[in-house]
């Protein structure tokens, strides 16, 4: 102990990549226990820029233990390619640990992805076309692919003609494709197995062993609880659990290996992909603060929708993660402004009012938000390191923002760059609190 959980509370592309870098710095293990390549995490450190896509964000922290955990789906090519530019870039790539039990994501999956998505035309989810969704399908379905198959060419010949039997109907479109040739993806799987084969691990066990040494560890969560499979604004999410629960099984460890949960958000809101959003801008609003806050996805350059912060879904999240600290990125994109909306409850059709988040998937496609309206700041905070720094407006927004949710704010973001941070006095005695300087 202790364990810290490190999760987006709104529809993903929070600035989660950050906030763990940050953390990381004082951890002795990072975990990434769900999703896959379909996260994009950028991390802004000595003037490099990083963009990691399945690479837990400590690597760039030299012999740390980095953890793909088991939940996480794994595109191989996605990974070797990531282990070799961190390489060529000189990133000491030592302590990466892959889960054996990890599922692989196949060339079919991203086939049956990009089927699925069309065949849906203008009902589409918006997926990243990243075989995410097929490739969680196939490990319900018991059909999956994993890491540890990779290291026994029968047993991966025979799983994948299991796999593709029942898929052959939706693959017909692409019946000729190469990748679908039979031996050409087990030689090919089989040369990922060979360079991977030295980090193949029970992360699980590893995982628990550094717990019982006493050691920090963050468990860095993907996507947002928004995007949640079972809390999210189903169908439009993901489908992995992006919420704190999920790091228990995604990384195997228990429920009381937590000690705290920071959920991290946005000053305002973005989406991407189709969905309900209830406090979507549009019009020269919205395009001022998608070009301020480079609103654009890192994995598929998908300009982000913008909106106003929406409490409503925050104090959900909130409550479904059980946050015990938020962190606040890219409060300085609201610079400039004269106000600043919050949304504080929804209004649906024919005039209901939601004050908590709404279960059903019609009321929520049609809830809009409501809001309490904040004065604005025009200072630059570029150059403010604590909370007194800040203008009194900031202060008051921020301050507007824990009193609803009822989670204190440990962290500020007000640039792109590490150091572009202001530690809370809320945060101190946090375990994953910067240490006090005195
Ligand atoms: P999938 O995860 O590729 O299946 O996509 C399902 C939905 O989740 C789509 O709306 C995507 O845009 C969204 N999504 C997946 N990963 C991310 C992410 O890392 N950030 C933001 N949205 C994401």
């Amino acid at each position: 102990m202790p364990g810290i959980v490190i999760v987006g509370a709104q529809w993903g592309d929070e600035g989660k990549g950050k906030i763990t870098d940050l953390l990381a710095e004082r951890a002795d293990a990072i975990v990434r226990f769900q999703g896959g390549n379909n996260a994009g995490h950028t991390i802004v450190r000595d003037g490099q820029t990083w963009k990691l896509h399945l690479m837990p964000s400590g690597i760039l922290h030299p012999g740390k233990l980095c953890v793909i955990g088991n939940g996480v789906v794994i595109d191989p090519k996605v990974l070797t390619d990531e282990l070799d530019e961190l390489r060529r870039r000189r990133v000491d790539t030592s302590g990466l640990r892959i889960s054996a039990n990890a599922h692989l994501i196949m060339p079919y999956h991203m086939m049956l992805d990009h089927a699925g998505e069309a065949k849906l035309g203008k009902l589409q989810i918006g997926t990243t076309r990243r075989g995410i969704g097929p490739c969680y399908a196939d490990k319900a379905a018991r059909l999956g692919i994993r890491v540890q198959d990779l290291l026994d060419e029968k047993i991966l010949k025979k799983k994948i003609v299991a796999a593709l039997e029942p898929k052959w109907h939706s693959l017909r479109p692409f019946a000729r494709d190469p990748r679908l040739d039979l031996q050409a993806m087990t030689d090919d799987y089989l040369t990922y197995g060979h360079r991977l084969e030295r980090y193949i691990t029970d992360t699980s066990r590893l995982v628990l062993d550094k717990l019982d040494e006493d050691a920090l560890v963050v468990f860095e969560g993907a996507q947002g609880a928004l995007l949640d499979i079972d809390h999210g604004t189903y169908p439009f999410v993901t489908s992995s659990n992006p919420v704190a629960g999920a790091a228990c099984i995604g990384a195997g460890v228990g429920p009381k290996d937590i000690d705290e949960v920071w959920g991290v958000t946005k000053a305002y809101g973005t989406r991407v992909g189709s969905g309900p959003f209830p406090t979507e801008l549009e019009g020269e609003l919205a395009d001022l603060m998608r070009e301020r806050g480079g609103e654009y996805g890192t994995t598929t350059g998908r300009p982000r929708r913008v909106g106003w912060l929406d409490l409503v879904a925050l104090h959900y999240a909130a409550r479904i993660n059980s946050l015990t600290a938020l962190a606040v990125t890219k409060l300085d994109v609201l610079s400039g402004l004269d106000q600043i909306s919050v949304c504080t409850r929804y209004r649906g059709a024919e005039g209901a009012e939601f004050d908590y988040f709404p279960y059903h998937q019609s009321v929520l496609h049609h809830a809009v938000g409501e809001y309490v309206e904040m004065p604005g700041w025009s200072e630059d905070l570029s150059e403010c390191r604590s909370e007194s720094d800040l203008p009194a407006a900031a202060r008051e927004y921020l301050a507007f923002v824990a009193d609803f949710v009822g989670v204190p704010i440990a962290l500020i973001g007000i640039g792109p760059s590490r150091d572009e941070i202001i530690w809370t006095e809320a945060s101190r005695g946090m375990a994953g609190a910067a240490p006090v300087v005195s």
